[in-house]
């Protein structure tokens, strides 16, 4: 269906995002917030070229082609391109994608979804078309499968969407329009220790299996926390938001999927005054997020932890998840 007009050279982006909480009990059915990190950002830019379609990433040293005939690839890159083109209904156009990225691949932050929806906007783009964000977020979790087998689809909604998300698995995501989310100071920072998220999700999946009544008392707790912390966000109020945060954590850490370093690093921020800290994402190293008084306090909080070990910490500064994070360290 060749109807579009091809464009000669685009360059789309996606972001990265941050489990605020609920993460591995939202395998399970229960609810999870997450936020959109916009100012941390995938790109995919594509030219046309002589040659056969061709990804490359440069960061992490990867060249795929695909031609039109190609079979699925387990390569998530070019798993995010087939499943454009099949999507589009259109074949691999003569053209050299490139794919780079602001996001540490392997923290918890969505790296993988963001490069998925980067390359589908982009291949979108390249033959004249949009994608919405549903069907952004379609392909991404197609690409999500390859990562770990049961993703519950929040990192490829919330990505796609680009905006905070109250999120159940098998339902249409909610936006949520909470105004306090756009100024939340929340650090992120970075254990250095990077874990497929398929390991830890593996990990409460075995645990599961073999206690089935104890692992679900717990996601029913933690679906608890999740509906106080939503109530929390609606009601402006932080000091609730930071302790359904330290619930969370220890809830976590009784699903066995923290670590001592994120264990110690949440220790710190609460040390520094965080109203809360909690590990985010799959766990076993990653990202810890920890909820700041305000802008100012946001600042010392990414010092003390990066004083505590962290081998990065994103902020912004308190200006909330819209506004422009960046790399502290
Ligand atoms: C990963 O960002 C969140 C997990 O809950 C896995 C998932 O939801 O697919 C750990």
């Amino acid at each position: 269906m060749r109807t579009h007009k091809r464009a000669a050279t685009v360059e789309r982006s996606a972001c990265a995002k941050v489990i605020l909480c609920g993460e591995h009990a939202v395998v399970y059915g229960r609810p999870a917030i997450a936020l959109p990190l916009a100012g941390l950002r995938a790109r995919a830019f594509i030219e046309p070229s002589d040659r056969s379609f061709k990804i490359i990433a440069p960061d992490v040293g990867s060249t795929v082609w695909l031609w039109r005939h190609s079979r699925r690839t387990p390569n998530p890159l070019a798993r995010a391109a087939q499943a454009t083109f099949e999507l589009l209904g259109e074949r691999p156009p003569r053209a050299t994608l490139t794919v780079t990225s602001d996001i540490p691949v392997g923290a918890n932050l969505g790296s993988g979804a963001a490069v998925s929806v980067a390359i589908g906007r982009a291949i979108a783009a390249f033959f004249g078309r949009q994608l919405s964000p549903a069907e952004a977020s379609a392909l991404a979790y197609e690409v999500e499968q390859l990562h770990h087998g049961s993703p519950s689809g929040i990192d490829n909604t919330v990505v796609a969407y680009e905006q905070a998300v109250w999120f159940v698995r098998g339902e249409a995501p909610e936006l949520l329009d909470v105004s306090i989310v756009h100024t939340l100071p929340i650090v992120i920072a970075d254990t250095g220790i990077s874990t497929p998220t398929r390991i830890p999700v593996g990990d409460v999946r075995a645990a599961w299996e073999q206690d089935r009544f104890r692992c679900e008392q717990l996601f029913d707790a933690i679906a608890a926390l999740v509906y106080m912390a939503r109530e929390s966000l609606e009601r402006h109020d932080l000091k609730r938001l930071g302790q359904m945060m330290d619930v969370n954590h220890v809830m976590l850490q009784r699903l066995g999927v923290s670590c001592a370093e994120l264990d110690a690093l949440c220790d710190a921020a609460r040390a520094a005054g965080a109203l809360g800290a909690k590990m985010s994402g799959g766990g076993r190293g990653g990202n810890m997020i920890a909820l700041a008084r305000d802008a100012d306090h946001a600042s010392a909080l990414g010092e003390a932890l990066r004083l505590a070990g962290a081998r990065r910490v994103i902020t912004n500064r308190g200006a909330g998840v819209a506004g422009r994070w960046f790399l502290a360290s």
